[in-house]
């Protein structure tokens, strides 16, 4: 257990108190992927940041979350990392850390933490009971994500609602309860009915926390690119846009060409000075030279 003693030093937010959370007040959690989001998110409160593998959609432009590997998350959780003083930070492991042949997931996962992240996430798939056990003995906290699992969504049929019929709402209650037996701190629920996501929180101990699972979840997670504007791809039926900050950024570039073009940028007062003795010395010796 000696990551968890280690981890539970390095951010305010404790293990111990995002887990007691459950049943006192909501928890806040978004996504981040570099120092300045990390830093506003942290200040701003959020109870956990995520450094999530959807890195590889939002911020790399690639296609799939599978895309990215350790090497990428473990230089995005650093950044992060070093921007956050309070919140809990989660490093999500990337598909190709656990999901194939040869992985070593505690490998993976330790250099995660060594970045500076409090706990790691996986995602459902067939073993994952056996890869959180892994986890676990060597001391490493971990997060569970059930429903729609981008690692996987070609098993699950695409991008769709996940427990929509009594059977399938019954093997996520399964994998939840699993999870927890397992050892997980949290379990994120994506895409799946609000009823569901009731009966799966009112049934753990451990916090519940939906991306497009209702409002009975212990907490919400959302992506923080969604939820300013700043996604290019359609957004799901669940994705809240808080605020256009495209609309604001192409402003602030706009501005920024024409003031330039138009010499209005740099003014007067953006500019450094230089004593008139040396800036006369200085004309003198180059006037000088042919
Ligand atoms: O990678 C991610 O951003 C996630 C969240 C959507 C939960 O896993």
């Amino acid at each position: 257990m000696i990551f968890e003693f280690i981890k539970i030093m390095s951010h305010a937010t404790t293990l111990l108190a995002i887990k007691s959370l459950k049943g006192q007040r909501p928890i806040t959690v978004l996504t981040a992927y570099d120092f300045p989001f990390a830093k506003i998110l942290d200040e701003a409160g959020v109870d956990i940041i995520l450094v999530g593998d959807s890195l590889a959609n939002v911020v790399l432009g690639l296609e799939s979350t599978k895309e990215v590997g350790i090497n990428e998350m473990v230089h995005h959780a650093k950044a992060v990392c070093k921007a956050v003083k309070n919140a809990f930070v989660v490093g999500d492991l990337p598909f190709n850390s656990y999901q194939i042949e040869g992985s070593d997931v505690v490998a993976d996962a330790k250099k995660l933490i060594a970045a500076g992240c409090d706990a790691v996430k996986v995602e459902w798939f067939k073993d994952c009971l056996n890869t959180v056990a892994q986890l676990r003995r060597a001391g490493i906290i971990v997060m569970g994500h059930i429903g729609l699992t981008p690692q996987t969504v070609d098993e699950l049929g695409g991008f769709k609602v996940q427990g929509k019929t009594a059977e399938a709402a019954k093997k996520l209650y399964d994998q939840a309860l699993a999870l927890e037996q397992a050892g997980c701190f949290s379990i994120v629920l994506e895409c799946v009915p609000d009823r569901v996501a009731k009966i799966l929180t009112d049934k753990l101990t451990i916090p519940t926390i939906g991306i497009g699972a209702g409002s009975f979840c212990d907490g919400q997670v959302l992506v923080i690119h969604d939820m300013i504007g700043l996604s290019f791809d359609k957004s799901a039926k669940f994705v809240r846009k808080f605020k256009d900050c495209r609309l604001d950024i192409e402003n602030a570039v706009s501005d920024y060409v024409r003031a330039v073009c138009s010499h209005s940028y740099p003014g007067e007062n953006e500019c450094y000075g230089m004593q008139e003795e040396e800036f006369e010395l200085f004309r003198a010796m180059t006037e000088n030279l042919s």
